[in-house]
Parts: C-alpha cells; sequence; structure tokens
C-alpha cells in the first residue's frame, strides 16, 4: 500500500491550501475530495435531478466515473471524461453539495473511488471523513480548525477575490449552514479521529502550518 496522509475539518479551515502544499512537498499525489462531492453535485444539477431525491442521487453516483488530474493549482476533476473543474466553486453547487454529500449511496460510491485512488498513489487525501472512514489506517491523520470567524473571514476574503460580491454576513450564514449539515448528517458526519493530530490554524499562516505538520510527520513533534 503507498503511503497515506489523510487531512479532516470544517469549511474554511484550511485543509485544501495545506494538503495541496504538503502534496507538492512530499511528491504525493493530492486528492480533494470535496470536488469530487461538487463534480457530483454539478452533474445532477445539469440533468435536473432533484437533490432531495436520495434514490436518483444514488444511481447517478452508481453510474458515474471521476478521474482527478494533478494540476498546478490542485487537481483538475474530469467527470465522465469532461473536464468540470471551472464549474466547482458556483454557488447552485455551494449550496446544494450538502445534500448531495449527505446521501448514504453518493458515499458508499464516491468512498470505492477515493481508496482505488490511494491503492495506485501515495496521496494526500482532504475532506470530512478520510481518517474515520476513507483511510482508516492511513499513517498520518491531521484534523485542521480555526475559529468560526476567522473560517467565514477567509471564505468571505477567497469569494471577493474571485470578483463575488457577498457580505461577511451573508458568508456566515452560509458557514454555518454548511457546518451543521456537514457534522449532523447521518453517514460519516465530519469527525476527529481518535488517532488525529488536530491543528488550530486561527492564528497560524500557510507556512507555519505546513511546518507544523512536517515536523509531526517527520516525528519531531506530537502537535
Ligand atoms: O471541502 P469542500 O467545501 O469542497 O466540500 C464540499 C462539500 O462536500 C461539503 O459540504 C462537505 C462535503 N464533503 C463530504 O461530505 N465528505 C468529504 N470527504 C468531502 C466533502
Amino acid at each position: 500500500m503507498p503511503p497515506r496522509i489523510a487531512i479532516d475539518g470544517p469549511a474554511g479551515a484550511g485543509k485544501s491550501t495545506l494538503a495541496r502544499r504538503l502534496a507538492h512537498r512530499l511528491g504525493y499525489l493530492y486528492v480533494d475530495t470535496g470536488a469530487m462531492y461538487r463534480a457530483l453535485t454539478y452533474k445532477a444539477l445539469r440533468l435536473g435531478v432533484n437533490l432531495e431525491h436520495e434514490g436518483a442521487l444514488t444511481s447517478l453516483a452508481e453510474s458515474t466515473n471521476m478521474e482527478l488530474v494533478p494540476d498546478a493549482e490542485g487537481p483538475r476533476v474530469i467527470l465522465d471524461g469532461q473536464d468540470v473543474t471551472a464549474h466547482l466553486r458556483e454557488p447552485e453547487i455551494n449550496a446544494g453539495v450538502s445534500l448531495v454529500a449527505r446521501v448514504p449511496g453518493v458515499r458508499a460510491r464516491l468512498t470505492e473511488l477515493q481508496r482505488r485512488i490511494a491503492k495506485k498513489h501515495p496521496v494526500v487525501m482532504d475532506g470530512r471523513d478520510i481518517g474515520t472512514v476513507v483511510l482508516p489506517e492511513a499513517e498520518h491523520k491531521f484534523f485542521v480548525t480555526a475559529s468560526f470567524e476567522e473560517r467565514c473571514r477567509r471564505r468571505w476574503r477567497e469569494m471577493l477575490d474571485q470578483g463575488r460580491a457577498v457580505s461577511l454576513n451573508e458568508v456566515r450564514e452560509q458557514v454555518a449552514l454548511r457546518d451543521r449539515l456537514d457534522s449532523q448528517r447521518a453517514v460519516a458526519p465530519l469527525a476527529m479521529a481518535p488517532d488525529a493530530v488536530c491543528i488550530d490554524t486561527t492564528h497560524l499562516d500557510a507556512d507555519q502550518v505546513l511546518a507544523r505538520v512536517l515536523a509531526v510527520i517527520r516525528g519531531e513533534t506530537g502537535a
């Protein structure tokens, strides 16, 4: 089995920045599992599938193929042969993805695809359930978090950078809703694995977070 590093945590905590940089540093493949849930949501919306309809979403997931192709900005997501990366941060997807991600049949299918990738490549995989469900045997597990206010500010700045006119209050509402849906769903909710190292990034920049994680991996420190 190639080496595996699992990174979980809530939206806006800095998981994907860390995962991308860590994968680059170690020469591992970065697997952004949130992007996979987003890609399936994109397909469902394109086909007019009702996001409340669990059976339809399960069939859709079972008949979907997905590949991740490494790229400087993070992986490109190839959905049934088509590159859909540019669509994955659209507002309709932000709003719908938690509904898709709560469906057990969807999770089973994407978990299978994620494990298949990890069998072939050394991976840094980020998501909500990687250390607990997808790769419970991962050599290293990190739970990355930050205060609610800081996570909202980061998401807000990110959206302004992308040219989206949105207020901090709107972002607060979106993040609170997503936190609630992600951590309260019945199957594979956001949770910290008992053997994960928790990193609070509220007062750390991206370099400091990476340095801490590398120190843990090299066995220099316990946290
Ligand atoms: O990390 P992100 O914002 O791209 O995640 C998008 C959504 O997918 C989010 O609502 C949580 C869900 N998700 C999940 O349930 N399990 C994962 N392993 C990754 C993401």
